[in-house]
């Protein structure tokens, strides 16, 4: 990965999305989202969705799911509290500022772990995996839709040359699946589920991990 993104710079980034940012991302994402929500919903119980942002997400979940948003962008997250007000969501327990590399959450204390579209917008996304490995309880599962970027070709090639202009507007181009791989590879208590592509044009997948019960690690 070419250029460097810090917490901090991508916290800035998505404050200046914040006004438009359904606007730009609500249709492209809306099939990936569902997906992520369905695959959630079939655990239920209680969900994190980390990397909330406007909680565009939100009023998609079953109401017998109680869900929790985290975000490091206040003015992402100023979207989501008013989005919950006006809709009644009852079954949104807390929307509230959060870091997926450093979750304030402690270790098991959730049936499921979602980031839609977060993994390759974070600075350290192997750190933030762990993260929600560590908060999601042994036969839960972590539900990822995500940016995947062709590993050769001419597309790998724009991709790698636009990172310098993206990774200033808060996400990566240049995000190889090999990293998911790595990870779920260098771990026992996990396992890749799926992997499934979703719209638009086959550059984002479904990715659904298990967190092993402790009998299968
Ligand atoms: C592309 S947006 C996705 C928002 C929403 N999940 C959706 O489906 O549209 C990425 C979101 O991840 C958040 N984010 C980036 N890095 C983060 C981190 N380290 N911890 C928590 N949220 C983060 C951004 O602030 C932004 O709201």
């Amino acid at each position: 990965m070419t250029a460097v993104m810090t917490t901090a710079g991508v916290a800035q980034a998505y404050d200046r999305w914040a006004p438009i940012y359904d606007l730009v991302f609500g249709p492209v994402f809306r099939q990936g989202r569902a997906s992520a929500i369905r695959a959630a919903d079939r655990i239920g119980g209680r969900i994190l969705e980390v990397g909330v942002g406007t909680g565009i997400s939100l009023p998609g979940y079953a109401r017998t799911s109680r869900v929790t948003g985290i975000d490091i962008s206040e003015d992402m997250l100023d979207k989501a509290r008013a989005r919950v007000r006006r809709q009644n969501l009852h079954n949104v327990d807390a929307i509230r500022v959060g870091d997926a590399e450093a979750l304030d959450f402690a270790d098991e204390s959730f049936d499921v772990v979602v980031a839609q579209y977060v993994v390759s917008a974070v600075a350290n996304p192997a750190r933030a995996l762990d993260e929600f490995a560590r908060v999601c309880r042994p036969g839960g599962e972590i539900v990822i839709t995500t940016r995947v970027g062709a590993e050769k070709g001419v597309r790998g090639t724009i991709e790698k040359t636009l990172m310098p202009v993206t990774s200033r507007l808060g996400f990566r181009t240049d995000f190889p699946f090999a990293l998911y791989a790595d990870w779920i590879a260098g771990r026992d208590d996990v396992a890749l589920i799926e992997r499934r592509e979703i719209p638009p044009l086959g550059h984002f997948s479904l990715v659904r991990i298990a967190k092993l019960d402790r009998e299968d690690q």
